[in-house]
């Protein structure tokens, strides 16, 4: 069974001073903290053994938020990671959680949302063969990682924030690996910076004709909220989606129910914890209506 793990450590510089005293993925993306939206992919990709990492001072705050998970149905587990030292080092701290299985690792900090999302998800899981990444077509494509594909989808190039970009596919924060991924990770060096990269696990299974990248493009939303901007665009796009558009954006108990973790019976239980919020009342509605 594909294992999960949500990478929701770092500094959180560029959202100074929110982020001066409090993790970045506790924060609020309008009505539900940060972590919910990437936690919220893992579960609509059927992911249920799921670790979260994150810094010596925030993981006992995610552990209160989201605790063992057992009320979600999931198998939550919980590691730290002591200084950020790259995404790649999720690979190695999630090692024993991940076996000799395949994983999808998640940024913290990235929210996902599009209809069709749990067939993509479940298809490219299916299908998995080496690397898959996911790809999201954005107007400024020197300020992010960006992959070219061929026609088949097979990733041909990755590029750091290039000058002169090949394409205008962002590399998003979800990455799904075989079980070669830990193997990979343990050989890549630190960048000049010191950190593990990421990008480095992701171009050997490029070397190697294993990387595949699919597009979220079209009718997919996808934000990741490292600064102030994004913080509040991505609150901003889920205050239309669920007050104008009826949708309901990483609503991890309804989530749960219609995955199948978790029956009516305890969504509406989990509903009336929360009833004196909007989050609450609507999910009672969710819980009480037709599954
Ligand atoms: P970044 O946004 O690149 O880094 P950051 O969160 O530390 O923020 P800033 O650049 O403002 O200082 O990280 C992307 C995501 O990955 C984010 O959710 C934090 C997480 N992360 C870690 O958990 N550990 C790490 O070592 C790194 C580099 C990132």
């Amino acid at each position: 069974m594909m294992k999960g793990i949500v990478l929701a450590g770092g500094s959180g510089t560029r959202l100074f001073p929110l982020t001066l005293a409090t993790s970045k993925q506790l924060l609020p993306v309008y009505d539900k903290p940060m972590v919910y939206y990437p936690l919220s992919v893992l579960m609509l990709a059927g992911i249920r053994d799921i670790l979260i990492i994150s810094t010596p001072s925030a993981v006992p705050v995610m552990q209160e938020l989201l605790g063992d998970g057992s009320r979600l149905g999931l198998n939550l587990s919980y590691a730290v990671q002591r200084e950020p030292r790259g995404v790649a080092e999720a690979l190695l701290i999630g090692a024993g959680h991940i076996g000799h299985g395949s994983s999808a690792l998640v940024l913290g900090d990235n929210v996902f949302h599009g209809a069709g999302l749990p067939e993509v998800l479940r298809r490219c899981r299916e299908s998995l063969d080496g690397c898959t990444l996911f790809g999201h077509p954005v107007p400024d494509p020197q300020r992010y990682g960006v992959g070219e594909v061929d026609s088949e989808g097979t990733l041909v190039s990755i590029e750091e924030k290039p000058l002169r970009p090949r394409s205008d596919k962002a590399v998003t924060g979800l990455y799904f690996y075989d079980d070669q991924a830990v193997d990979i990770a343990r050989g890549i060096a630190p960048s000049p910076r010191g950190e593990l990269e990421i990008t480095d696990v992701n171009l050997e299974y490029l070397r190697q004709g294993r990387a595949k990248m699919v597009e979220l493009g079209r009718g997919f939303a996808w934000f990741d909220c490292g600064t102030h901007d994004s913080l509040l665009a991505a609150g901003q796009y889920v205050q239309f989606a669920e007050k104008y558009e009826g949708e309901r954006v990483a609503c991890l108990e309804e989530i749960a129910l219609r995955m199948g973790f978790i029956d009516a019976e305890a969504c509406l239980r989990l509903a009336a914890g929360m009833r004196q919020s909007d989050y609450g009342r609507r999910l009672a509605d969710i819980a009480c209506g037709p599954a």
